[in-house]
């Protein structure tokens, strides 16, 4: 039997290959990313560096002797590969689970292709099981969960976590999410929502889908 980390290395190998040679390579943040960095340590002379979406990741990174640029240094990346929380087969995800969904966002933004790499629980046919991560700026933490309440939202603040650019994350239960790319630009204008988890109007390109069977690819 194939522990979930075995699916996890598993999706990570997959992933090396969408690496072009000379290239900065954007890196997500979670478990799933952790093996990614380990197998990327293992080609390090042939790329260029990396763009870390979190202070985790750029340290594990760094830890393998792989250099970390900044996004300002680094300009436009190729590729772009993170894990996340729930995805769909139109490849929308729920993304924030580990609180590094703003830089996560930025950094995807910024990326060519986005190589969402997940183990097969994580397929679901509707988003929101999952409980939403939108990260706050904290004077608004009440404000802004009221509003979510009227969305039809639980809103939880998550205890005793900052996210790496000091502000706190609520995690919205209860949500059906029929349709993503709708909600994630209705919660983009709520004031005090730095970035809300929905990555859907920015789709991942390929998913790659560890399962026992092997490593399955998915395009939208
Ligand atoms: C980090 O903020 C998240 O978006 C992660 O991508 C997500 O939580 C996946 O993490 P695991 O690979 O640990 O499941």
């Amino acid at each position: 039997m194939m522990s979930q980390d075995d699916l996890k290395r598993a999706v990570a190998i997959a992933a090396i290959e969408y690496v072009p040679a000379d290239c900065i390579v954007g890196v997500g943040t979670g478990s799933t990313a952790n093996f990614f960095i380990d197998e990327l340590a293992k080609i390090k002379n042939r790329i260029r560096g990396a763009v870390a979406s979190s202070e985790a990741s750029a340290s594990r990174l760094r830890g393998h002797g792989i250099e970390v640029l900044s996004l300002n240094e680094a300009g436009g990346l190729q590729v772009y590969v993170d894990g996340a929380d729930e995805i769909t087969h139109h490849l929308h995800m729920i993304k924030g689970g580990g609180g590094a969904l703003t830089r996560e966002k930025i950094v995807a933004g910024a990326s060519r292709q986005f190589i969402c790499l997940c183990d097969a629980s994580k397929l679901v046919d509707m988003l929101g099981k999952f409980p939403l991560p939108v990260e706050v700026i904290p004077m608004a933490k009440s404000s802004v969960a009221r509003q979510l309440v009227a969305l039809g939202g639980q809103p939880v603040l998550r205890e005793g976590f900052t996210t790496d650019n000091g502000n706190v994350i609520l995690d919205v239960h209860g949500l059906k999410i029929l349709n993503p790319v709708e909600l994630e630009s209705a919660l983009d204008h709520i004031a005090g929502i730095v970035t809300n988890g929905l990555f859907a109007r920015r789709p991942a390109d390929v998913l790659l889908l560890s399962t026992a069977e092997g490593v399955r690819k998915m395009t939208a």
